[in-house]
Formats: C-alpha cells, structure tokens, sequence
C-alpha cells in the first residue's frame, strides 16, 4: 500500500509549505499530496483553505489577494517558533521540486473561482502539468465533481482520483465513471470493508484520506486500499 504524505510532512512541519515538502527527502518518502488555489492575480498557490486565517499570521481570502500581498504573511509560525519565515508556496516551485527528486504527486483542485476564473485557473494547471518529468506519476483530484469533469476534458491523459466524503454506494461509482476517474478518494471516518469491496468490483482502486492510525493503516492495507493519504508516512 502506497503512503502519500498529506499536504506534505505535515505532522512535523506546516502543512504545505516547503519545510513540509523537502522533510520527505531526508526520510525517503516519494507521493505527496497538495491543495491548489489561485490568487486574485492569477497565480496557483499550494493552500487548503479558502482563507489565510488558520495558516498565516494574516486574514482573508486567497482568491482577494495578490500573490505577492500572500508573500509577506508567515505561513510557519502559527504550527512551530522554528518555522517562522515560511512562504506561501507556489505550484511552479513545487513542480521543480518534484522534478529534482523524482516525487509523485496528487494535485488535489481547491479553489472556489467560478466561470471565467475558473477557467483560467484550469489554463494555468494545465500549463504547469506539462512542466512535470513524464516519470513523475500524477494523479488530479476534487471533491467538485463539475471541475473535475472539465480538467478531464482538458486533459484526457492524467489519472483521475473522485474525492469523497459520502457514504460508498452505486452513486460513487456513477459519479467516477461520469469524470473519467481511475480511482475514488474516499474518508477513512465511517469506511466499511464492504464499500472498499463494491469499487473494487467496479475496477475502482481505492486510496483514502486521512490515515494517522497505525492499526485503521493496516486493516486498509488487509482490504486490498492502493494508497492512503497520511499525516505520518514514515511511519504508518
Ligand atoms: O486528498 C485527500 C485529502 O487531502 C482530502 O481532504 O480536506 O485534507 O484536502 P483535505
Ligand atoms: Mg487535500
């Protein structure tokens, strides 16, 4: 069972920032997970919430602010003293990052830009996918199905995970063929062998988030789960 290290090492550095992402160097881990979001200004930054409130020292809106009003906030301090100084990340930095060090990633689409923006925003992933080493495994994933739907149109060729917080049914396998998806991204909370089970009939390889408990580790891995997103993945 693959681990992907969710927002990077997050258990012992910032969750997306680049102390998160090069902590998994030194401890030889190889998938990582990120959330992308744009700026008012047009740039894919690496940020999970809609808002720099929990992450930085400052407050608003990812989508209201320039990048470079982004780049004065502290994005470190808030989880540790020893991480002040952390910046926001930008898609393009994490993308020679991954390209230097031979890392697979999970694009995880979180951004709440709508029409125009929106497309814009898929224009901008799109030309920053191709800048990744064809060996780099890469897998696009959303929770918005509608979003989804439209970076597959773009982009026919990239692996697609449906992420999801519901109940597993016939509807999750609907859902998944309705935008392409090779895998479905479900919730550890609530997940029975059952539905690992029905998507699997489906050929539907299951990876699931979020995983910090050795034992739910194991009884995933026993279940025949490809992957599992976690905090800890070194040592789960
Ligand atoms: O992609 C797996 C996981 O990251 C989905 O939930 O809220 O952590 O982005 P979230
Ligand atoms: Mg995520």
């Amino acid at each position: 069972m693959i681990k992907i290290a969710h927002r990077g090492i997050s258990a012992q550095a910032p969750e997306n920032t680049r102390s998160a992402f090069e902590l998994m160097i030194p401890l030889g881990v190889n998938w990582l997970e990120t959330d992308i979001d744009m700026t008012a200004d047009g740039h894919l930054v690496l940020i999970h919430d809609s808002k720099v409130n929990r992450t930085s020292n400052g407050n608003g809106t990812v989508n209201h602010n320039s990048l470079m009003g982004l780049q004065k906030l502290d994005f470190g301090q808030w989880f540790a003293p020893a991480f002040t100084g952390e910046r926001i990340v930008t898609l393009d930095w994490l993308i020679d990052f991954i390209n230097e060090h031979h890392i697979n990633v999970n694009l995880e689409l979180k951004t709440n830009v709508r029409g125009e923006q929106q497309n814009f925003y898929l224009m901008r992933l799109h030309q920053a996918i191709h800048r990744i080493n064809r060996d780099n495994q890469i897998i696009v994933s959303s929770f918005d199905v509608k979003l989804l739907k439209k970076f597959h149109e773009l982009m026919p060729k990239i692996t697609i995970g449906l992420l999801t917080a519901e109940m597993i049914s016939e509807n999750t396998v609907t859902r998944a063929r309705s935008v392409g998806a090779t895998y479905v991204h479900p919730d550890v909370n609530g997940l029975t062998e059952a539905d690992i089970q029905l998507l699997l009939d489906y050929q539907l390889p299951v990876n699931v988030w979020t995983v910090n408990d050795i034992a739910v580790a194991q009884r995933l891995d026993n279940w025949g789960v490809h992957a599992i997103f976690t905090d800890f993945p070194k040592t789960m």
